[in-house]
């Protein structure tokens, strides 16, 4: 039971959600990886289906077990470029886009296709990387005006100031500013404490709570966005 959620309140309504972490191949045995527990996005999804709405949820590398909920359909992946492929070809038929996945900002130029072995005397390796693609801006790029696209920002310093940022450069709707300094909130916690932003309004801090508060507040803001 999630507190005070109407279970009629996104009745119909289509949400897609990006939750854990992606992982860019090195070689087969190796890879570049985020951070992410995905419990954020997972306690979104879990929120929106308990509030009645048809629930997408796009899955990278996660820390806690995959949701369990026939109203939660789960699609899994490994890399950013995967991630992007689903999140396009789900984008048009839903009604509300919440990137909470943590993605790879860059991925090897090439994957190699054996195991990359020590050469003897060898004491360095450059690994050189390019830039992947931003899910988020380029879906938002195409958003219809009947659809919302909802993003995170996770900062170690001046939070809101690059949140701001973000929310501008990005076309989305709403960033959710996530302090990831070195303290007892976001990687791997149950508590958050996070500033919604939305463009031409104040930032509102909402106090430190547990995600799933967080994502139950979220779903309930959500839903007076949309017709
Ligand atoms: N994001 C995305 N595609 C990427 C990188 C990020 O869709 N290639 C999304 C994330 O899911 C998040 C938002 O963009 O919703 C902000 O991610 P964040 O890592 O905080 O910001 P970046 O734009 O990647 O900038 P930086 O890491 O340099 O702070
Ligand atoms: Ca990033």
């Amino acid at each position: 039971i999630i507190n005070g959620l109407d279970r009629s309140l996104l009745s119909g309504k289509h949400l897609l959600i990006t939750a854990g972490g992606t992982r860019e191949a090195i070689d087969p045995v190796r890879f570049i990886g985020n951070r992410s527990s995905g419990k954020m996005g997972i306690a979104i999804a879990e929120a929106a289906a308990y509030a009645g709405a048809h629930v997408e949820l796009i899955l990278g590398q996660i820390t806690v077990p995959q949701p369990v909920n026939k109203q939660i359909k789960i699609y899994r992946v490994e890399s950013t470029e995967e991630m992007q492929a689903m999140v396009t070809k789900l984008f048009s038929a839903s009604n509300i886009l919440i990137m909470a996945a943590a993605v790879a900002d860059f991925r090897p130029v090439q994957i190699a296709g054996q195991k990359i072995k020590k050469q003897p005397g060898q004491e360095e390796l450059g690994l050189q990387l390019v830039k992947t693609t931003d899910i988020l801006k380029t879906t938002a790029a195409k958003k219809r005006s009947d659809q919302f696209v909802v993003g995170f920002a996770a900062e170690t310093d001046s939070l809101l100031q690059n949140a701001n940022k973000k929310l501008e450069s990005k076309n989305a709707d709403l960033i959710i500013a996530n302090s990831v300094a070195g303290n007892d909130s976001a990687f791997g916690s149950d508590l958050d404490q996070v500033t919604i932003l939305q463009l031409g309004a104040s930032p509102i801090k909402w106090p430190k709570m547990t995600k799933k508060e967080v994502a139950t507040k979220l779903i309930q803001l959500l839903a007076t966005k949309i017709k």
